[in-house]
């Protein structure tokens, strides 16, 4: 083996058996900044030059082959040499190269490997083209060479989607040929050392495999569907689906397109979110600081919420004891768990044997003193101050005294249910978004008196769960549901104003919400928001502008689709403007004095933007929230807002 040559800070090699070992090592995701791209060009060179070099393998230092292209060079003056001119060089090279995928290889990173002749991972490692979530197209070849490879109904289904394939389901596709069992390296060096000499199977010059039309048709008219007005999946569908043609004719077709996407308005959000959600983990005051261990999880109140969360920690590997107040209810809360996990079971999330070990997890009583052996204990009863205090105090009693405690409330003041406990340090909120087994959104509420490892081990859990965790400060609603409130309040002022429903959710889907709001409120039922309204009607300030609408359908027995009329009619199931509603809203304007005017789908756009991220800057102001970015991720992942907008503050601009 040969002394180490370095060339460049983050590429080096050692010969071994003739082969040039090249390793790339830039933390964190070795992603090819310049200085890659211009080590590769330069060992690549070197093995073509030098008669000792009979063979090439490519692989990286750390748990990550290559993430990708250098996101943060995305916007700021190209650098030589760039990425296709490398992959150009590894692919014509004359001597054989191998990529040994030891980890992830995403993006520019999977555009690297198709290059190069052989493709062998360890068996941990993933591919992918993740371009599409950062508003883009893959940018090196990805859409040339994947179709060349793998044919073009499973690449198009790979790059619509920028879903991750782990090694085996890679090799069961061809995306690579071998899955190392040994020592990944050697097993590259030899597969290296088999091919010298012989003809190299090149990916640019394969034929792109005869595929059935009316199967890419049905897949692209899906990955077109979803896309909700974006533009990266409905270029790489057409870029997929042209790469029959010349290769040099897509590869510069692929990499125009890559670069006016690159500098679009969509790719710009969709990167403020991917490094938004990076930054939410940073919290303020927990640098150094352990987090609590946790391995069983109390869980109270085994309705929706309750059994969703237990299907996600079960999911995540812990230990669960469910809460109820009967034995009866108890054990209607497990059978609500086991078909959800059931359900998982049917759709193939998982398997009979983990089905088996979630449920052996899952233990279920009517007695507080069963929570003993907890080490975190999450309420999910109603949403009632008296109710939490309650249990807190009881629970408070019981659990160990290194145990901690979270509420799930979604409105109530979690300092107060802390203060009916003896050590409120041990208290925090963990929102979780419903159905909780589904939702990635987790809004994690640090209270007046949380203590530092305590708020830790609810971002650790929050982890495990393969939750997004969002930290926000003590307010009504915290993050979301304050800024949701400021949101439907414009909206019913919208109403009053002159927009009809149907007016108001139409800009909103045209804008890319899935749903406009009135018809979510119909999905949702309108029940729980009115009693919630009559509730807090003796102490509304009565200077305030209120808008009667919502409470008037209510009276008028429309509580939502479930009783079958709502904000809209549906007849057959349909979602229908109903002249009944019309006729509601303007008796309330009449009332009022209002003389109703119309709105453009812009001036409805912008006067909810602006509410949300008005409500948005008082969040900052008042300390709840940390960072605007932190507030972009509650309303993409809780509420439905567009991603590649970029969340409300970011939009505002
Ligand atoms: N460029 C620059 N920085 C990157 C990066 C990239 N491609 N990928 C990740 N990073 C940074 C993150 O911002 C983070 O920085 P920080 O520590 O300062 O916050 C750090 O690397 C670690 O990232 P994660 O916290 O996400 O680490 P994980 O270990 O959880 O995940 C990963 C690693 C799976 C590689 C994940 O980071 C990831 O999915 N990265 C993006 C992958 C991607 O989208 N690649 C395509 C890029 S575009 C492209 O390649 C264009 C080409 O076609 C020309």
């Amino acid at each position: 083996m040969s002394e180490p040559r370095a060339f460049s800070a983050t590429v080096s090699a050692i010969v071994q058996d003739g082969t040039l070992v090249v390793t790339i090592d830039n933390p964190p995701v070795n992603a090819t900044s310049a200085d890659v791209r211009s080590g590769l060009q330069q060992a690549l060179a070197h093995a073509e030059q030098n008669a000792d070099v009979t063979a090439v393998v490519l692989t990286s230092a750390g748990r990550t082959f290559i993430g990708g292209a250098d996101i943060k060079e995305f916007g700021k003056p190209a650098v030589e040499p760039t990425l296709p001119a490398v992959i150009e060089m590894i692919e014509a090279l004359s001597k054989p190269v191998v990529a040994a995928l030891n980890g992830a290889a995403l993006g520019g990173g999977l555009e690297v490997a198709l290059a190069c002749h052989h493709r062998i991972a360890s068996p941990t490692a993933q591919v992918g083209l993740p371009e599409v979530k950062l508003g883009i197209v893959p940018g090196a070849g990805g859409t040339q060479r994947l179709p060349r490879l793998i044919g073009i109904p499973a690449a198009l289904d790979l790059i619509a989607s920028g879903r991750l394939v782990k090694a085996g389901e890679a090799l069961a596709l061809g995306v690579i040929d071998a899955v190392a069992e040994g020592d990944l390296v050697d097993a590259a060096i030899a597969a290296a050392s088999g091919l010298v000499g012989r003809p190299l199977r090149r990916t640019g010059p394969l034929t792109v495999a005869a595929a059935d039309p009316a199967e890419i048709e049905k897949t692209a008219a899906k990955i077109l569907a979803k896309a909700r007005g974006q533009k990266a999946p409905a270029e790489a569908v057409r870029l997929v689906t042209s790469a029959s043609r010349p290769l040099q004719d897509g590869l510069a077709d692929e990499r125009s397109t890559f670069l006016a996407l690159r500098d679009s308005d969509e790719a710009k959000a969709l990167r403020h979110v991917f490094f938004a959600e990076r930054e939410a983990s940073k919290v303020d005051g927990l640098d150094g600081v352990k987090p609590r261990p946790v391995t069983t999880i109390g869980i109270c109140g085994l309705g929706l919420m309750g059994s969703g969360i237990a299907v996600a920690a079960l999911g995540a590997g812990y230990s669960v004891i469910g809460l109820d107040q009967t034995e009866d209810a108890a054990d209607k809360g497990r059978e609500r768990i086991l078909g959800l996990l059931q359900r998982n079971l049917a759709t193939g999330r998982l398997d009979q044997a983990g089905f088996d070990a979630q449920a052996s997890r899952l233990s279920v009583t009517a007695s507080d003193a069963d929570l003993e052996p907890c080490d975190l204990v999450i309420e999910a009863v109603f949403d009632d101050l008296a109710v939490k205090t309650n249990l807190f105090r009881r629970l408070d009693a019981v659990i160990r005294p290194d145990a901690i405690l979270a509420t799930n409330t979604s409105y109530l003041n979690p300092d107060e249910i802390a203060a009916a406990t003896a050590h409120p340090e041990r208290v925090l909120g963990l929102h979780f978004f419903s159905p909780a087994h589904v939702m990635r959104l987790l809004e994690v509420v640090r209270c007046a008196a949380t203590a530092p490892d305590v708020l830790a081990t609810g971002l650790a859990v929050a982890k495990a769960l393969r939750k997004l965790a969002v930290v926000t400060g003590v307010t009504e609603g915290f993050i979301g549901n304050r800024i949701f409130s400021a949101y439907r309040r414009e909206a019913e002022f919208l109403l009053e104003d002159g927009a009809l429903p149907h007016e108001i959710d139409a800009a909103l889907e045209d804008y890319g919400f899935p749903m406009g709001l009135f018809a979510v409120y119909d999905m949702a039922g309108l029940e729980i928001a009115w009693a919630r309204r009559k509730r807090q009607a003796a102490t509304r300030d009565p200077s305030e502008r209120y808008v009667e609408i919502a409470d008037r359908l209510c009276e008028a027995g429309r509580l939502g689709q479930k009783s079958g009329r709502g904000w809209y009619a549906y007849p057959d199931g349909k979602r229908t403007v109903d002249p009944q509603v019309t006729a509601i809203i303007e008796a309330c304007r009449a009332e009022k004095g209002i003389a109703p005017r119309s709105f453009s789908v812009a001036e409805i756009e912008q006067r909810l933007l602006k509410a949300m991220a008005d409500e948005g800057s008082a969040l900052l102001a008042e300390g709840i929230a940390a960072r605007p970015g932190d507030i972009d991720l509650v309303m993409i992942n809780g509420y439905g807002f567009p991603a590649h907008k970029g969340g409300p503050m970011f939009a505002k601009g």
